[in-house]
């Protein structure tokens, strides 16, 4: 039995949704614990791809639970699209639980989010636009509409009427928007109600449950560690916490029932929406990792930003999510490059630093110092084990994982599940601090 958190150690988009889905095959429950339809996952299945934005990738293997649980915000209308598209694809979606207590997206969430976003002009955030924000917002100044209200006729027939004319207030008066019909929202939202309705549960209970009955439990993060409100490059960040420490919160499962953490990097760097980016690359290889990368993002569409692999980054991600190891993807998206660079350190005024600044007005300042490491210019889609990699991308490897200090369990090389290499048990191999203690050279791990 292993409990397991699976998280992005950069700034999201990092193929989580490939590696989640891979891991989900021994895993019985598979729990979103935070964010909501701003996150998506790509998942290639037989060469279908399907987009999921709230429901777990893991809904993909019939015997797999898959929970949203109460740490997320539930957009019901795309929730509920989200349903047809497996339906469609005849894909069950009975093993789908929802939290009782996770939030709901209202429609003036979505208003107030992209109003907001134009009202702040140049300081604006590059929200997906999707109501993510106001919907924390509201859940932490307690106005906020949970899953058990919309369970609830008549409650919620009396709250929305209450809140939606308090949101108009805001609607008309700061933004000079039309008012929204209460009676609308809430003949809106009955509908929805009952199409979620046998899908809802107490997750922490459930959760508990399996547990005791030594099911194995993965926990899936949406966004990345440099999105978290808390711990990213706020406020250029998302409004929830995607570090492993928010799954505990968001599942309602104690830390001392977590096994084992593993983040998710990109062998390059992206990020969509606004705010410092160091190895952010404006040129034409910039432009040819978003070409051979596909990085387009799955929700809004919107041109991923791309550069250098951040090793800076990558050992906080280390530092704050305890990563036990790494899964490495789109190694093979650098195939053509005569030449690859990596940031190993910050530098700012004539100083060099090795360690995450967390003064933000710091970070927009921090240049990026390089080492230059040779290229491979072959493919590497093929490879299939560690020995039919060319010797440079080994080196590459083994260079990351040295400077993080942990060991890399999984390389990715294309979106399809066979297209991966196992380094070493990602689940039951050893534990980071256990390496530590052998002191052993943890790069020559790879
Ligand atoms: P929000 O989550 O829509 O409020 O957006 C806040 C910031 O997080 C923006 O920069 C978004 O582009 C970014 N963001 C939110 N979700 C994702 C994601 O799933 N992948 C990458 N970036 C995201
Ligand atoms: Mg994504």
């Amino acid at each position: 039995m292993a409990n397991v958190i699976v998280i992005g150690a950069q700034w999201g988009d990092e193929g989580k949704g490939k590696i989640t889905d891979l891991l989900s095959k021994s895993a019985d429950v598979v729990v979103r614990y935070q964010g909501g339809v701003n996150a998506g996952h790509t998942v290639v299945v037989d060469g279908q791809t399907l987009k999921l934005h709230l429901i777990p990738s893991g809904i993909l293997y019939p015997q797999t639970e898959c929970i949203i649980g109460s740490g997320t915000v539930i957009d019901p209308e795309l929730l509920i699209a989200e349903l047809d598209q497996l339906a469609a694809l005849e894909i069950s979606s009975q093993n789908l639980l929802i939290s009782e207590t996770a939030h709901i997206t209202m429609p003036y969430h979505r208003l107030i989010d992209q109003a907001a976003e134009e009202r702040r002009g140049e300081h604006k955030i590059g929200t997906t636009g999707r109501g993510i924000g106001p919907t924390y917002a509201d859940k932490s100044e307690r106005t906020g509409i949970r899953v058990l209200d919309l369970m609830d006729p008549e409650g919620l027939s009396k709250k929305l009427r209450w809140t939606v004319g308090y949101k108009n207030v805001i609607l008309e008066k700061l933004y000079n928007l039309p008012p929204l019909d209460p009676e609308e929202v809430i003949d809106q939202y009955l509908v929805y109600a009952e199409r979620l309705r046998p899908h809802v549960v107490d997750c922490s209970l459930k959760i508990y449950d399996a547990i005791q009955r030594r099911r194995n439990i993965l926990f899936e993060g949406a966004q990345g560690t440099l999105l978290d409100l808390d711990h990213g490059t706020y406020p250029y960040v998302t409004s929830s916490n995607p570090v492993a420490g928010g799954a505990c919160v968001g599942a309602g499962v104690g830390p001392t029932m977590i096994d084992r953490v593993i983040g998710v990097a990109k062998a390059y760097t992206t990020r969509v929406g606004e705010g410092p980016f160091p190895t952010e690359l404006g040129d034409v290889i910039g432009e040819s990792l978003c070409d051979r990368g596909a990085e387009f993002g799955t929700t809004t569409g919107r041109r991923r930003r791309c550069g250098w692999f951040d090793a800076v980054i990558g050992r906080y991600a280390v530092r704050i999510n305890g990563l036990d190891c790494l899964a490495i993807t789109k190694l093979d998206v650098l195939d053509q490059l005569p030449e690859i660079k990596v940031c190993v350190a910050y530098e700012m005024d004539g100083k060099h630093y090795q360690d995450f600044p967390s003064n933000a007005r710091h970070f927009a300042r921090c240049r990026p110092v390089y080492k230059t490491l040779p290229g491979w210019q072959q493919p590497t889609d093929h490879c299939r084990s560690l020995k039919d990699l060319p010797p440079q991308a080994l080196e590459y490897l083994k260079f990351l994982a040295e400077l993080m200090e942990v060991p890399i369990a999984i390389v990715s090389l294309g979106a399809s599940r066979d297209q991966t290499i196992i380094v070493e048990d990602p689940i039951h191999g050893p534990k980071r601090a256990l390496l530590y203690a052998n002191s052993a050279p943890l790069g020559s791990r790879v």
